[in-house]
């Protein structure tokens, strides 16, 4: 009737298959793999929520040009009640010091360039 032999084989074949991506992850490391930014300041908070960083600093740092660009205010009242200078070189890159240890570290793992630094300026570390 059926051919045990051959669904065996087709077993066994569905499985290798089955786990061929995680085989891939786990020989390659990468599913174990998470960029860490280095923060590069003795600071404990940011700006805002370090959560709230994480998936939304690119609309904030879109709404601080906003705010500056079409209203002239360089005042940023954040939600901790502190007031921020807004200044992407002169606030977000004086804590966050280390550019390529930090932004770039998430930018290349996650595969964005932002063409902020064309016109915008950050210190280099030295010895790079
Ligand atoms: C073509 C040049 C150019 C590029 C590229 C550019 N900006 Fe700007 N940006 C400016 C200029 C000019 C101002 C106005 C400067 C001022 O009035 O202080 C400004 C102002 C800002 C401000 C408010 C002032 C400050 O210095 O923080 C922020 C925040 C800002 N840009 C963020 C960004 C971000 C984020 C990117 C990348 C996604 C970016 N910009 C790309 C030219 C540029
Ligand atoms: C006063 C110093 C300070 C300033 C100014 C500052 N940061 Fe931060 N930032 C920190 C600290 C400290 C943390 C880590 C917070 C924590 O662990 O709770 C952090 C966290 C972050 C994170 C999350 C990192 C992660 O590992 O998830 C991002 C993204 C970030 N900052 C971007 C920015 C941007 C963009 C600006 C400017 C708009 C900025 N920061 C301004 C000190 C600062
Ligand atoms: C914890 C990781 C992490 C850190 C640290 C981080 N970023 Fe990002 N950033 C991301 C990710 C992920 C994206 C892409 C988000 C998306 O498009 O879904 C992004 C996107 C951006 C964008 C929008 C880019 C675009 O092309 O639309 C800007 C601007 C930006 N980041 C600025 C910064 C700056 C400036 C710093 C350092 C002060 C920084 N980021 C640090 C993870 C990070």
């Amino acid at each position: 009737m059926y051919d045990r032999g051959k669904i065996i084989t087709g077993i066994i074949i569905f499985l290798v298959l089955l786990f061929i991506p995680f085989l891939y992850n786990f020989i390659t490391g990468k599913a174990t793999y998470v960029p860490e930014p280095v923060i590069g300041t003795s600071e404990k908070e940011c700006v805002e929520s370090k959560v709230f960083m994480r998936t939304d600093h690119m609309k904030l740092l879109d709404e601080w040009k906003e705010t500056v660009v079409r209203h002239g205010v360089r005042n940023y009242k954040a939600r901790n009640g502190k007031t921020y200078t807004i200044d992407i070189t002169g606030t977000c890159m004086e804590c966050h010091t280390d550019k390529e240890k930090f932004c770039d570290r998430c930018h290349n793992y996650a595969g964005v360039e932002p063409k902020c630094w064309n016109c915008h300026v950050y210190k280099k570390v030295a010895g790079r």
